[in-house]
Formats: C-alpha cells, structure tokens, sequence
C-alpha cells in the first residue's frame, strides 16, 4: 500500500474543544467533516487516548474552531502536542465560552462552531463523534488553514495519534 495516497486526501485543520464538571479539554483534530446540512451535523474522530474524547462523551457537548494560515503556532503546539489531562491549556489565551459552556480560542480561528453530541461510532483506535451545529459564526476573514498549507508552508508535523498519522 502507498501511504502517500493518503496525503492526497484534502483536509482542515481544527480545535476541538469541551467541559464537564469544570475539566476543560481540547486538541488539534484535521478530521472535522461536515456530513448534512438540513439540520447541519459535523463530524470528528478523536483518539480514545486522548484525553479529550472520554470528556467529550461525558459531556455531550463540544465546540470546533476552524484555524486560520495565520493562527499563532503556540495555539498548535499547545493544543496538538500536549495533554489536557496534565494542565489548563487555556490558560495560556484569551478564551471565550459558547452556550454550552464550552471554552474555545478564537485567536486565529476564521470560524467556530457550537455542537450538541448526537451519534457516536466506535471506529478501533478513534471515536466518531457527530454533532448538530447548534450556533455557527465566521470570526475572521483570512484564509482558513489546509492541512497542506500546514505541511508545506508551515513545516508542521503529524503526531502519532491523529488518524493521519504515516510512520517514517
Ligand atoms: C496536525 C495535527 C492533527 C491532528 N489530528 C488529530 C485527529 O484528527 N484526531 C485525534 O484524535 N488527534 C489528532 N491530533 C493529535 C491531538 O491533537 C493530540 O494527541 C493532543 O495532544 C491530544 O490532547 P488531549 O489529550 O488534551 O485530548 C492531531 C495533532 C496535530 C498536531
């Protein structure tokens, strides 16, 4: 098999991000997909050791930012290669707070998402959460960020438990 034909699958790059019992959790994810329009539903897949996926099924609830080509690389760094189980990964920015209570960054984010958790599938390593896009808003009107650009311009690396994943 080819690994690089995987690459020629286009794709996004997001924070996918939730709360419950006051533990906030968030990580990186290229896998946001929008799956139907009427009503809207995303979808997510999210390693189950991740510690944002056994949040986000207990709470039921999740937020999506869709990053830009200009969003701060510390928002990636901190947010794709580090553990909410560990620290507040929020701390670290100026946070706001969807409807749900959910926290999200929107420095460099060109559009962000409030969902409710609908359907769920147990797909091996990851868990596809969809969700029902509650409330949506454009928040800013640069380019939103490929997953190409973030190889290919930003030099950005894949770590081992995004679905994307190509061992060397
Ligand atoms: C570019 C990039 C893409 C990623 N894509 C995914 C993904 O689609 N699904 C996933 O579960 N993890 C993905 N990750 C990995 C998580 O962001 C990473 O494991 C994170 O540290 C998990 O944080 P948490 O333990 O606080 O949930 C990606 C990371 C990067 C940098």
């Amino acid at each position: 098999m080819d690994g690089r034909a995987f690459q020629k699958l286009t794709c996004g790059l997001y924070v996918v991000t939730t709360v419950h019992e006051g533990q906030k959790s968030g990580c990186v994810v290229n896998t946001v997909t929008q799956v139907t329009s009427s009503p809207a539903k995303v979808m997510v897949a999210i390693n189950k050791q991740n510690f944002t996926s056994g949040i986000l099924e207990k709470a039921g609830v999740f937020h999506i930012t869709a990053l830009t080509e200009e969003v701060p690389l510390p928002v990636i760094g901190c947010f794709g290669y580090q553990t909410s189980a560990e620290f507040d990964k929020f701390a670290e920015f100026e946070t706001k707070v969807d409807a749900n209570g959910c926290p999200y960054v929107p420095e460099g984010a060109a559009a962000s998402f409030t969902c409710k958790l609908v359907q769920q599938l147990d797909v091996g390593t990851h868990i596809l959460f969809i969700g029902e896009v509650q409330d949506a808003e454009v928040t800013s009107e640069d380019n939103p960020m490929s997953y190409s650009y973030y190889h290919v311009v930003k030099k950005g690396k894949t770590p081992p438990k995004a679905p994307s994943y190509q061992p060397e």
